[in-house]
């Protein structure tokens, strides 16, 4: 495994910041758990916790994504990255300002008279949840992304080939870009507020994102199995259709019981209900393609691949679905079962995608012919049991709570600091699961490709 073109090792600085974001997501994460048990636990607050692990996840997935796409497009525009030191910059541009970002919302938790009001807008946390970035922050974000849009499409103009894979790549990248936007301004009715905010969230991870899973997976798979570009092209645009024509609508479910008119909830209800089809039609994808496959070099690579379309169809599609009819929606919105639903479809669509980019292109740009894969599958296999285990008990949670709350009629605080508590000391342990499972990934990505390769050959291929 080499690379075709020096530039695309740029791929690396942006994997290398998004795992150490990684490692810190997950560290916050179990300090947040461990919060639910003990709310006085650690000198930042929870809200102050949770918008760092929520933010630190969102910022790592686009790192990775942004690394993925500097790999994909040099290759499949057969020419040098524009300008490696403009995407140089970019990153450095990036690091510096999500640094920043996160400074500001330790500072701002240990003394919130810092979060000062200056033309209207809040200096270090805006509040809004998954982007509360304050606005210098967006409007250095929205450059950054500019100027990684403007380099990828200067390299595919160089050459004028365009594929597949490379068109919906760079079309999910702008329509991302495009829907931050919504996310940029205030209203003061809280209802309009919410309806654009949802454009940034929901657009986002169930349209932008999910088109831009489905030319990474064309691509992981035509990399990792040989598999023929025109049958895969052929999938995509069937699975990025469907995504849109079901994401656009479904967007409806999350306007049932925010004040906008009624019609939301048959349009909601119906349209989101059809977001697993492209997700089961991807599965599909990733086995059809699979059962072709002969020698496989980088197993890895395809394990997490195929991971990756069976989990982004579990923790987004099914436990997506369970909650998306407005007559199951209004008993458990907003409870402890949105939460699980959060962490599985997170974790299966874009956490394990940018995991399977990583693992698919990092031995080219490291130079490794072969690597041994049992630190990935052991990472593999930490994290998905854990995660397995914390959505399966947040779920649980969820209908406790659904149940004590919303028909039973007891407080909030009293279910969950008492019929819940359980929940909460199994969701931590999990937690440390996770977090163990994650720091054999970081081991593997430091040390892949610069240990020598031990002789793993002596057991036969499995067919
Ligand atoms: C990869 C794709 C997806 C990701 C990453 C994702 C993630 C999330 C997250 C984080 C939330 C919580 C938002 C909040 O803070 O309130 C949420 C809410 C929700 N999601 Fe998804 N989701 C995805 C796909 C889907 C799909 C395909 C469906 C339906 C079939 C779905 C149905 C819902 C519903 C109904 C809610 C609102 C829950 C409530 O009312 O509290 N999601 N999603
Ligand atoms: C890659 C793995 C993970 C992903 C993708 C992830 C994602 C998320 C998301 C999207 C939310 C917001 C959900 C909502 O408010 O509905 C959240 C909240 C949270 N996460 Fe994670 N998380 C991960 C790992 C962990 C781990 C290992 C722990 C530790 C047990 C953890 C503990 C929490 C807690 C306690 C909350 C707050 C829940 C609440 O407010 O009810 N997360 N996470
Ligand atoms: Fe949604």
């Amino acid at each position: 495994m080499t690379i075709k073109h020096e530039s695309q090792k740029i791929a690396q600085n942006f994997y290398t910041f998004a795992v150490i974001l990684f490692l810190v997501q997950i560290v916050v994460g179990i300090i947040a758990a461990l919060q639910f048990i003990w709310p006085d636990f650690f000198i930042l607050n929870f809200n102050t916790i949770k918008t760092l692990h929520i933010n630190a996840l969102i910022v790592w997935l686009l790192t990775g994504l942004m690394g993925a796409t500097y790999y994909v497009i040099p290759e499949e525009s057969e020419t040098e990255l524009w300008s490696v030191p403009l995407a140089r910059l970019q990153f450095w541009a990036t690091v510096v300002a999500i640094t920043a970002v996160v400074l500001g919302y330790i500072w701002a938790g240990l003394n919130p008279q810092a979060n000062k009001l200056v033309f209207g807008t809040l200096m270090l946390n805006e509040g809004r949840k998954y982007i509360e970035a304050p606005r210098w922050a967006d409007n250095l974000i929205v450059i950054s992304v500019l100027l990684f849009l403007f380099n990828c499409f200067m390299t595919v103009l160089k050459t004028k080939k365009w594929t597949g894979i490379q068109g919906v790549l760079l079309g999910g990248l702008t329509f991302l870009a495009l829907m931050y936007i919504p996310g940029m301004f205030y209203t003061k009715s809280m209802v309009k507020d919410q309806f654009w905010w949802w454009w940034v969230v929901h657009l986002w991870v169930e349209g932008a994102w999910e088109i831009i899973a489905g030319a990474l997976l064309a691509f992981m798979l035509m990399k990792v199995i040989g598999a023929k570009r025109e049958v895969l092209e052929k999938w995509m645009y069937i699975e990025v259709g469907l995504v849109m024509f079901t994401g656009i609508l479904g967007t409806g479910h999350h306007y049932y019981w925010i004040g906008t008119p009624a019609y939301w909830l048959w349009i909601g209800g119906i349209f989101s209900s059809l977001e697993p089809i492209p997700l089961l039609v991807m599965v599909w994808d990733a086995f059809r393609t699979t059962r072709e496959a002969r020698a496989v070099t980088n197993k890895a690579g395809l394990y997490y691949t195929v991971a990756h379309a069976i989990f982004n169809f579990v923790g987004a599609g099914l436990w997506g679905v369970i909650h998306t009819l407005p007559q199951v929606n209004r008993w458990t919105h907003g409870t402890q079962i949105t939460t699980a639903h959060g962490h599985l479809a997170f974790y299966g669509a874009y956490v394990l995608l940018v995991m399977s980019m990583i693992y698919v292109t990092l031995p080219a740009i490291r130079g490794v012919k072969e690597f041994d894969p049992s630190r990935a599958f052991q990472a593999f296999w930490w994290m998905t049991i854990s995660m397995i285990f914390i959505v399966l008990t947040t779920t649980g949670a969820g209908m406790v709570q659904t149940y004590m709350e919303r028909l039973m009629g007891l407080d909030y605080v009293t279910v969950k600091a008492s019929y819940n508590l359980w929940f909460w000391i199994v969701r931590a342990i999990f937690g440390v699961g996770f977090l163990i499972g994650v720091l054999i990934f970081v081991v593997d990505y430091f040390k892949l490709g610069k240990e020598p390769v031990r002789v793993i050959k002596a057991a036969p291929e499995r067919a």
